[in-house]
């Protein structure tokens, strides 16, 4: 008797216990994927593969945050623009736009660095139909790189077959000078190389293969047509290598040396994922990096670069970058 009056009191406790935690969890999923998990949902999380954390979106949930957004607003864009640091107010361009703050889109993370706003701004630009990133997010944020990608997705479930990346990066490339305005021609994706991709998990075979191949991803007609507007246009347009880092720190001499040795132009913080992701899903990528700083490659040399110092520089380019994205988006507007 006392020993099953003491097995129904374990059982009701367990079964409380049960209640709290399927509540809490019940709270996580409601409110979305959890942008900041608890350091217990990261271990607990089947997900979390003792490195990296991974969210795994499902096509649903890519789905459901282009419905949200397609309900939203009456056009209809194939082009996405991912607007970087300091460049966010070429989105103020835009006509006849629909503003949607990422906090109203389903599972979109919200944007926490200075200089990036967080909303998307869907309109025409120089004739062109467009769905501008205003702010994106970041790796070193805290987020999962499905998180930092997952607008790319839904941009493609949205429409989106052309994505325009834009950043801010050091100059590596010794004849590189602030204020250059660099093609990106190719990537390295170290970050992802080091284990942090945002392909691992689960394929989703409606974006793409299992194993993409990764030798083609800045689109070559889109890479001329920025050569030949830029040339239009009186625009001096350097050409070369990006990679990502993690941040968010910025570089030490001796890596300034090293990325520079790997056959690096330009380093930064953003842009290898998203690519990567937009080129999984079929999309043509143009990418363009913005000289903001010379990454410093000497020991105890003076000055140090700086958040500031990016984003000054970045509105000193805003006008030739504007020119020649408005020039290119112009040309894809006519139909290429
Ligand atoms: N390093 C990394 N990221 C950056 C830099 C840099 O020098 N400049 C702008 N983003």
């Amino acid at each position: 008797m006392f020993a099953k009056r003491t097995e129904h009191s374990i059982g009701a406790i367990v079964s409380t216990l049960q209640s709290i935690i399927a509540y809490f969890v019940g709270q996580g999923r409601q409110n979305r994927v959890p942008t900041r998990p608890s350091l217990f949902e990261l271990l607990t999380a089947p997900e979390y593969n003792g490195t990296t954390m991974v969210n795994q979106f499902t096509l649903s949930h890519y789905d459901e945050a282009a419905e949200s957004v397609r309900a939203r607003t009456p056009h209809r864009p194939v082009i996405g623009l991912i607007l970087g640091s300091g460049l966010s107010g070429l989105a103020g361009q835009i006509a006849d736009a629909t503003v949607i703050p990422y906090s109203d889109i389903p599972f979109f993370p919200i944007s926490t660095v200075a200089g990036h706003a967080g909303r998307l701004v869907i309109g025409t630009l120089a004739g062109a139909p467009v769905c501008a990133m205003q702010g994106r997010f970041h790796y070193y944020e805290g987020y999962s790189m499905q998180q930092v990608t997952l607008p790319v997705r839904v941009m493609q479930r949205f429409g989106i077959d052309t994505l325009i990346v834009t950043n801010a990066a050091g100059g590596l490339n010794p004849s590189f000078a602030v204020g250059d305005i660099m093609l990106i021609e190719d990537h390295i994706n170290l970050v992802g190389m080091a284990g942090v991709n945002p392909l691992l998990g689960a394929n989703l075979d409606e974006f793409g293969p299992r194993f993409p191949a990764v030798n083609r991803v800045y689109t070559k007609w889109l890479r001329q047509l920025a050569t030949d507007v830029a040339q239009e246009r009186g625009i001096d347009l350097r050409r070369g290598v990006y990679i990502q880092l993690a941040g968010p720190n910025f570089e030490t001499a001796a890596e300034v040396r090293m990325l520079r040795a790997w056959g690096a132009d330009a380093v930064g913080m953003s842009t290898v994922a998203e690519t990567l992701v937009a080129h999984h899903a079929g999309m043509n990528v143009l990418g363009l990096s913005t000289i903001t700083n010379i990454a410093i490659d000497a020991l105890d040399a003076e000055g140090q670069p700086s958040h500031e110092e990016v984003m000054d520089a970045g509105q000193l380019i805003v006008p030739r970058l504007t020119t020649l994205l408005l020039g290119v988006l112009q040309h894809l507007g006519q139909g290429g």
